[in-house]
């Protein structure tokens, strides 16, 4: 489905509904150019789930881990030149039933993604702070005002 958000208030609102449907053992990717608003969303949805401290790009460490009400792993692997680093990192134990998982740039690492996991493609609107957004992987669980189905 595709969601329109006309401004960074409707980003928080979908980030708000997502936290409620997502759960433990859940894959979050996020694509879309630089300044999309991929790591905003995660501010978001990282606050929603119960995330006290400061979320930001993992650009350098490619993960970072958060303690919300469920244990969040944000990874960015924009940086990446290969998959090899994210064998490195032991990627693998990021992905288990006991955290929620969210990639920006996941296309680049496609591949290593599990099935049955969430995309988000941000793409920018018509106007500065408007996003669209195309999620894949929630269809009937969304009810967000502002979708285009
Ligand atoms: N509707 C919107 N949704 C998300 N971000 C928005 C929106 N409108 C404006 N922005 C702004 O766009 C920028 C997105 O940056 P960021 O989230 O770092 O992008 P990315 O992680 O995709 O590179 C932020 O400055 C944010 O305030
Ligand atoms: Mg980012």
């Amino acid at each position: 489905m595709k969601v329109v958000c006309k401004n960074e208030n409707d980003t928080k609102r979908l980030a708000k509904e997502i936290s409620n449907i997502v759960k433990a053992g859940d894959v979050i990717c996020l694509d879309g150019d630089l300044g999309a608003g991929k790591t905003t969303f995660t501010k978001y949805l990282c606050e929603d789930l119960g995330v006290k401290g400061y979320v930001n790009s993992p650009s350098y460490s490619i993960v970072n881990e958060y303690d919300g009400d469920v244990k969040i792993n944000h990874f960015d692997v924009y940086r990446i030149f290969s998959v090899d680093e994210l064998y490195e990192i032991g990627y693998e134990e990021y992905f288990n039933n006991t955290s929620i998982c969210i990639v920006e740039w996941a296309k680049k690492i496609e591949e290593l993604i599990p099935d049955n996991s969430i995309w988000m493609n941000i793409t920018l609107g018509n106007s500065f702070d408007e996003r669209i957004i195309d999620i894949k992987g929630l269809d009937d669980k969304l009810s967000f005002e502002g979708a285009l189905k």
